[in-house]
Order: C-alpha cells, then sequence, then structure tokens
C-alpha cells in the first residue's frame, strides 16, 4: 500500500528512556497514529549539559527521524524543547511541537492564585523557557522554579516508589511548598513518574501539571488541523535508539508496562 502523508508515523525524540511518558500518552489518545522514536540513549542525560550541545543533539535527533519520512516532530525532551525548538521549527518545514507551551498553558488554566510552580532539569530551569510560555500566556502570573537533577536517575534506578524518593522530593520542594502555589508543572520527562510522590509532599490542593499529558492533546490539535491525522486502524511504534538496547528494553518495560523491541542507529 503506498504511504499517504497522513499515513506517515509521528517521530518523537528524546535525550534516553524519559519521553516514553510522552509515547504513552500517544498512544493512549491517539491509538491510531504510528509512531517512531528516537532515543539518544548514547548522549544522555541531556538536562545537564550546555545550550550549544543541546541544540547540536536535537538537531541531529530531528534528521534521524526524517530518515523515517515522519509527518511531525514531538520534541518530547524538555531540555531539548527549551534551547532547541525554535531552531528545528526554523530549519525544517513539518510540525514540530515542543512539550513547554502545552504544560505552561495547562497551568495558566487551572492556576487560581496565579502562583505557579516549575520543577525540571537545570538545563530546563536555566532556560528561563517555562517562565517565558507562562508569561506569554498570562503575564500577571508569579513563576516559582526548582531544579532537581536527582530526580532524573532515581526514576531511572527504579527507586520512584521508595521513601528515598518522598525524602528527595520534601528537600527539594521545601521553597516550593512555602511559596503557596497552587500549579506545579512536572517539566521532565522522568518526573510523571513520580506524580504520587509530588502529590504527597506538595498535599492535594496543588495541581500536577503533566506535561506528556498536555501535549499529546496538543499534537491531537495539530493532526486534525493540518488535516495529517492517520485513517483508521491500530497503530505500529518502532524504538531506535543510539546505545544500550537491552538496557533500553528494561527501562521501557517499566515506562510503558509492555514489552518492545529496539533497533540500534548509530550510523549518525
Ligand atoms: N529528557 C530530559 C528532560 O526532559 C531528562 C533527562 C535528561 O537530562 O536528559 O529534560
Amino acid at each position: 500500500m503506498e504511504r499517504t502523508k497522513q499515513n506517515a508515523p509521528i517521530g518523537v525524540f528524546d535525550s534516553g528512556f524519559g519521553g516514553l511518558t510522552v509515547v504513552k500518552e500517544l498512544m493512549r489518545q491517539l491509538p491510531g497514529e504510528d509512531l517512531v522514536y528516537f532515543g539518544d540513549t548514547a548522549r544522555v542525560p541531556y538536562g545537564t549539559k550546555s545550550k550549544e550541545s543541546i541544540i547540536r543533539f536535537s538537531v541531529e535527533n530531528t534528521e534521524v527521524l526524517l530518515k523515517q519520512n515522519v509527518k511531525m516532530v514531538v520534541v518530547a525532551c524538555n531540555s531539548s524543547a527549551s534551547y532547541a525548538l525554535e531552531v528545528l521549527k526554523n530549519k525544517y518545514d513539518i510540525p514540530i511541537i515542543g512539550v513547554i507551551d502545552p504544560g505552561a498553558k495547562k497551568a495558566t488554566q487551572v492556576s487560581r492564585n496565579k502562583r505557579i510552580g516549575v520543577i525540571a532539569t537545570s538545563a530546563t530551569v536555566n532556560s528561563y523557557s517555562y517562565d517565558k510560555a507562562i508569561k506569554y500566556f498570562d503575564s500577571s502570573v508569579k513563576i516559582f522554579s526548582q531544579a532537581c537533577p536527582l530526580f532524573v536517575p532515581l526514576v531511572e534506578e527504579g527507586w520512584a516508589h521508595k521513601r528515598i524518593a518522598v525524602d528527595l522530593a520534601e528537600e527539594y520542594l521545601k521553597g516550593m511548598k512555602k511559596s503557596g502555589v497552587d500549579a506545579l508543572i512536572l517539566g521532565c520527562t522522568h518526573y510523571p513518574l513520580l506524580k504520587n510522590v509530588l502529590k504527597k509532599v506538595m498535599g492535594k490542593k496543588v495541581y500536577l501539571v503533566d506535561s506528556a499529558k498536555e501535549v499529546a492533546g496538543e499534537v491531537k490539535n495539530v493532526l486534525l488541523k493540518e488535516g495529517l491525522s492517520a485513517k483508521q486502524g491500530q497503530g505500529k511504534y518502532r524504538f531506535l535508539i543510539s546505545d544500550r538496547p537491552q538496557h533500553f528494553q528494561i527501562i521501557a518495560r517499566k515506562f510503558l508496562g509492555r514489552p518492545i523491541q529496539v533497533e540500534l542507529v548509530n550510523d549518525r
């Protein structure tokens, strides 16, 4: 069967495993879409890298996906979206969607007291990407940001449900709790997996904005608007990575709750 533009896959990239939280939401909200995921496991983490490196990696990751004839690219990594989204949008003529704006928009919609918290990697916090996006949607909001670099290795170690996760969150979020925010953006791919812990620490009254969930909604809107939605049927999924396929397979099972096949791409 000839592949029409509508039937082309959606490309998703991340620095490693974390973007699977976005994939999971895309599978749930858009079950008919084919997905090609690229995780740059050879160079993860991005959250501690410089702007220049993050932009270069993001361009290379997009090229990997374009070779798969994707109809759209979702920049699932918050650190990449923070620094490289505009570069990618200017460079390529297919829709490129990042995780920052959808999460920022949702936070401004749910916050009643106009005090919004952002937790993310150091790269994302230092880029002020969420601050700029939140101010774009509502300039009267007061923003409180906190980098939580140890959350990523914690989740990857599979310790999101251990006591140490609560202790770490208590420590990182001391100031956040005092700030009186009523919405907290989970501005990193891994943080949706810490939702229960964060809820416990921040209390039930604070709305946790899951940027993975929000970006999937945005993808749906853009596909409809551009006439790019896939025809009916069950989507097919491919997972490409740049290093350690077996390790990825084990972690992916945890993220997605199902086994997957992984392909190694190391010809960049
Ligand atoms: N994917 C990254 C992000 O959302 C987290 C992991 C990393 O630092 O590469 O910022």
